[in-house]
């Protein structure tokens, strides 16, 4: 096969230099170039290791492409930050135009064979939900572009990003201009299109919702190739779709997100509760008042009740220490760490230390209990980077991470901390534990994002790291997570998987409940042959002929 596309090469290379030697100079200079830019565009790509079957091989080599495919470097299109599946695609991608992405896209829907594509923004999955076996990854870093619009004439101030951009990036550019999203997450060196995939959740999203929420128009390549602009008012059902869709309807290419005025300072607290029933109390309390009378981030994490490094010295600000005898006794296995931030400008910081003070007096930590800085917003939103150089640093960074995120409905979050908090994770899980409420109201049911069925729910993520990268290590804690979802189905807690990983379809149809029907509608609108993301393992492609309509799994 490789010697095949070769030859063919060669052919085309004989045939130019018989015509070249019988014309004129001036069109023998354009053929020369031609030439070079054939040599140059045929190395560009590799042909020569197309692993494909030769009808793709060639189909994609004679694309005219701004970018080019590798396929050769596939290595890191086979890794993910979870680091316990590797598979490696045939082909990477590495667009310069949206056009590129169609072009790809159309080839691979017109193939007979079974070839997916799975758009990678920042591999920051953890069970190689951005991987595509043998097929083609869409590296979309390689497609950049950041236009801030600051708003005039009554126009709301947005930001127009390249779905393969980092959210980092995306917030250094408003910066500049006095703006920043509304709803990050706590980690920016993500993709927009990665998180928009999924939702985009932090201690912001109470307030203003996920990042899915703020949102005002997506451009989309479809499973067809078809790039298509869609908003709440144009092409709605495509929009929706797309934003928490698993990259299951279309490729995101650039999103228009809503901006804010953005505070230059943050006041940073830390309070420390031994009661979950007063440490969840106090968050619904804050997330419920109104704006100027509450924070502006509310997060939360349990922590075991010890000098571990995860335990109560995790809890005061660099060059604070922590009185561990102000711990009551009576404190069980782990404590709770309420994280607030009030943002501020330089110049009232005198009356907002007042405001502060006030909206903490009635929170109803453990007295002394509690720690606050002052901090640039940029620094507090890219705190967890810091995390990660020292990680890094250690050699704990590029380890398995068998993560888990479900939301747990606000009714059953006492039994919750119950068994799982106190009893199943007392020793905690050698990385943090994420419990925060959220908002439904904020979080648009036409998405293809699935929460519980309550107005408020709570995030707890577990956010794992295996120390050793030994499989059985990995193994047992992978164990861990499931007892824990068996634990709310055998108690009937209402649960939703956040960035679901499930293998079956009988898994995923549960996961989605009464939408599931609503999904595969869409999935055969907008991406009728399954090519995109097949590493959710919601859908496969199968083997067919172009007029094959029946490729689709059911
Ligand atoms: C350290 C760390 C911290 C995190 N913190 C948070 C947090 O605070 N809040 C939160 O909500 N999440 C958080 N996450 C989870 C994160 O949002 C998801 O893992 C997200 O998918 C990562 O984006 P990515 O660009 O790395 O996506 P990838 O892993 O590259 O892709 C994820 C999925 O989206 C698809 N996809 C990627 N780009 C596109 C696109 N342009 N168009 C369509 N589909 C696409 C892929 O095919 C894949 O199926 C965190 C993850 C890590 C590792
Ligand atoms: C810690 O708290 C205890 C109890 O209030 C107090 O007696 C002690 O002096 C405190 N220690 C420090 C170092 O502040």
């Amino acid at each position: 096969m490789h010697r095949e596309v070769y030859k063919n090469l060669e052919r085309r290379k004989m045939s130019l230099i018989m015509i070249f030697a019988e014309c004129s100079p001036g069109s023998a200079l354009a053929l020369l170039l031609l030439f070079v830019k054939t040599l140059i565009v045929g190395l560009a790509t590799d042909t020569y290791n197309c692993p494909l079957s030769k009808q793709d091989c060639t189909a994609l080599v004679a694309l005219e492409l701004d970018g080019y495919l590798s396929f050769s470097n596939t290595a890191d299109a086979a890794r993910d930050f979870g680091s316990m599946r590797h598979e490696y695609p045939s082909a990477v991608l590495y667009p310069s135009s949206v056009k590129d992405i169609a072009a790809v896209v159309r080839t691979v829907y017109a193939s007979p064979s079974n070839l997916t594509i799975a758009a990678k923004g920042s591999g920051h999955s953890i069970h190689g939900q951005a991987q595509a076996l043998n097929g083609i990854v869409i590296e979309m870093s390689a497609l950049r572009g950041i236009h801030v619009f600051p708003g005039a004439f009554g126009e709301s101030p947005y930001v127009d990003a390249a779905g393969g951009e980092l959210w980092i990036d995306v917030l250094r550019a408003t910066l500049k201009m006095g703006l920043a999203p509304r709803s990050m997450t706590d980690y920016l060196y993500l993709s927009v299109g990665g998180t928009l995939s999924n939702a985009g959740v932090s201690g912001q999203a109470f307030r203003y919702g996920p990042q899915i929420s703020n949102v005002n128009e997506l451009e989309v390549v479809t499973g067809i190739g078809d790039i298509v602009t869609c908003s709440p008012f144009q092409n709605a059902d495509l929009f929706f779709a797309v934003l928490g869709g698993l990259g299951q309807f279309g490729i995101i290419t650039r999103a228009r997100i809503i901006l804010e005025a953005a505070p230059n300072k943050v006041k940073w607290i830390r309070a420390l509760y031994s009661d979950f029933t007063v440490f969840t109390r106090d968050q619904e309390i804050l997330m419920s008042q109104a704006q100027e009378n509450s924070f502006d981030y509310i997060e939360g994490s349990v922590i075991v009740n010890s000098k571990d490094r995860h335990g109560w010295k995790s809890v005061p600000f660099e060059g604070q220490i922590i009185n561990a005898s102000l711990i009551p006794d009576t404190a069980g296995p782990v404590l709770y760490c309420l994280e607030l931030t009030k943002n501020y400008h330089d110049h009232e910081v005198n009356t907002d230390d007042k405001k502060v003070s006030s909206l903490l007096e009635h929170l109803g930590h453990l007295p002394s209990l509690i720690f606050s800085t002052d901090v640039p917003y940029l620094d507090f939103l890219d705190r967890v980077h810091v995390g990660e150089e020292r990680l890094r640093k250690l050699g704990l960074w590029d380890v398995p991470h068998p993560w888990m995120n479900l939301f747990i409905p606000k009714s059953r979050i006492t039994d919750f901390d119950a068994w799982v908090f106190k009893k199943h994770l007392r020793d905690g899980i050698n990385g943090p534990l994420l419990v925060y409420p959220l908002d439904r109201m904020k979080w648009d049911s036409r998405m293809s994002a699935v929460t519980p069925n309550e107005d408020i729910f709570y995030l707890v993520g577990l956010l794992r790291y295996a120390s050793l990268s030994s499989a059985a290590s990995v193994e047992s804690l992978l164990n861990e997570n499931k007892e824990v979802t068996e634990f709310c189905r055998a108690k009937g807690i209402g649960y939703k998987q956040y960035l679901p990983h499930y293998s079956t379809q009988e898994e995923w149809s549960r996961h989605f409940g009464f939408h599931w029907l609503k999904f595969v509608d869409r999935k055969l609108m907008f991406d009728p042959k399954a090519i995109l993301s097949p590493g959710q393992r919601i859908f496969i492609r199968k083997k067919g002929s172009f007029e094959d309509s029946n490729t689709l799994i059911e």
